[in-house]
């Protein structure tokens, strides 16, 4: 059963009569770019076809209330927001970035089929989709990059999480079949075709994450340390020659992170010109260039993703398969020539599980379009 059939139908459940509101906002696989979003470089996501959707009706009082398939149901007083802990923060934050004082109470139910914590974006594509609920409830007009804004504001100024904007700006402007080449300075997007003839699959390694923010936010304090020992006000700024003929004194970290940065920029743009001109096989070396980058330059791989990229490419069919998202633990992606799926995924877990302890859940994704309202009445 779909997600919005199945919100709409426990809705009905709980309620006794029909969501008259029903949005969904998708999680995404990032292809390459990885970690330049913070470093106001280019990313290419693509929003995918695993997403939350939230079936809502609207409240006469300021309240918002919430059941989940994933989580214990929340209740939270728009009049008095407080922070707290827990998943119904994401949705706090987004009420305060909207401006809480002039939204409406509602309630509803939550189903998600995006995987939680798995850097599939689960929590991006919960703010995007309580922003879309919001806007549909007071009937504003939904501008996606506004909202992807708020949003990316929720996550870090309300959770405390200080990731980029890439996330919520996918979940929010994702294209049908496309992959989106953002520049992270001026969020100007160009959409880059995926080809015909292969599938992205999402290799979940069957680890979650633990202790990310931390390192997360130390990768965000390294790239900015690296930026001032480069004389740069952003890694964006820097070109190859420079890292490879560093300032005096500089930290061997601090140019490998830079090392990352200014190479996966410059292979992210030839990834998007590679999709453009229907070049798999390009595009597959440029990702799995990307992942020894991530995994020696900027280390943020882990055993467990190493092991399934490794055990990926040595599997039928596989142009490319690299770490996706934050890292440390959590999902890969391969690009996998459509013919040679069933064998790819077979073959891909078999070799894993003899690498390591997980249990990997392997799926193919298609690219989808961003948020959008389902139904209303
Ligand atoms: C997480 C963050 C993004 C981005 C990626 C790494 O998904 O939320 O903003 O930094 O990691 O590319």
């Amino acid at each position: 059963m779909s997600p919005e059939l199945e919100a709409a139908a426990l809705f009905l459940e709980r309620f006794g009569s029909k969501a008259p509101i029903v949005v969904q906002a998708p999680g995404r696989v990032s292809l390459i770019g990885g970690h330049t979003d913070y470093n106001e470089g280019f990313v290419l996501p693509m929003a995918i076809d695993r997403r939350t959707v939230i079936a809502a009706r609207p409240r006469t009082d300021r309240i918002v209330a919430v059941s989940s398939s994933d989580f214990p149901d929340t209740r939270f007083d728009l009049g008095s927001l407080e922070r707290g802990t827990g998943w119904a923060e994401y949705l706090k934050g987004v009420a305060w970035s909207m401006g809480a004082d002039s939204l409406p109470g509602w309630e509803g139910v939550i189903v998600s089929t995006v995987p939680l914590g798995a850097s599939l974006s689960s929590s991006a594509a919960l703010e995007v989709a309580t922003a879309l609920t919001f806007a549909t409830l007071t009937g504003q007009e939904w501008d996606p990059v506004e909202a992807a804004v708020m949003s990316s504001r929720a996550e870090v100024d309300w959770v405390g999480v200080s990731s980029g904007i890439m996330d919520q700006l996918i979940s929010a402007c994702g294209l049908a079949d496309h992959a989106v080449l953002i520049d992270c300075r001026d969020l100007t997007q160009t959409p880059a075709p995926v080809p015909s003839d292969v599938s992205v699959v999402v290799l979940d390694t069957g680890t979650r994450r633990q202790l990310t923010e931390s390192n997360y936010n130390q990768r965000r304090d390294e790239c900015a340390e690296a930026a001032r020992g480069f004389g740069v006000a952003s890694l964006r700024d820097l070109e190859m020659p420079e890292v490879d003929n560093p300032p005096h004194g500089i930290s061997d970290v601090a140019i490998r992170r830079a090392r990352h940065i200014v190479g996966e920029n410059q292979r992210t743009l030839a990834a998007a010109a590679a999709m453009h001109a229907g070049d798999p096989a390009r595009l597959g070396s440029l990702i799995s260039q990307a992942h020894i980058s991530l995994r020696d330059n900027f280390e943020v791989s882990s055993p467990a993703l190493d092991a399934i990229v490794e055990a990926a490419q040595a599997s039928p069919g596989c142009l490319a398969a690299s770490m996706t998202g934050a890292g440390f633990a959590g999902c890969a992606i391969a690009i996998v020539e459509e013919t040679a799926i069933d064998s790819f995924i077979r073959n891909t877990e078999e070799r894993y599980r003899a690498m390591t302890e997980h249990t990997p859940s392997l799926f193919t994704c298609r690219a989808a379009s961003g948020a959008s309202v389902v139904t209303t009445r």
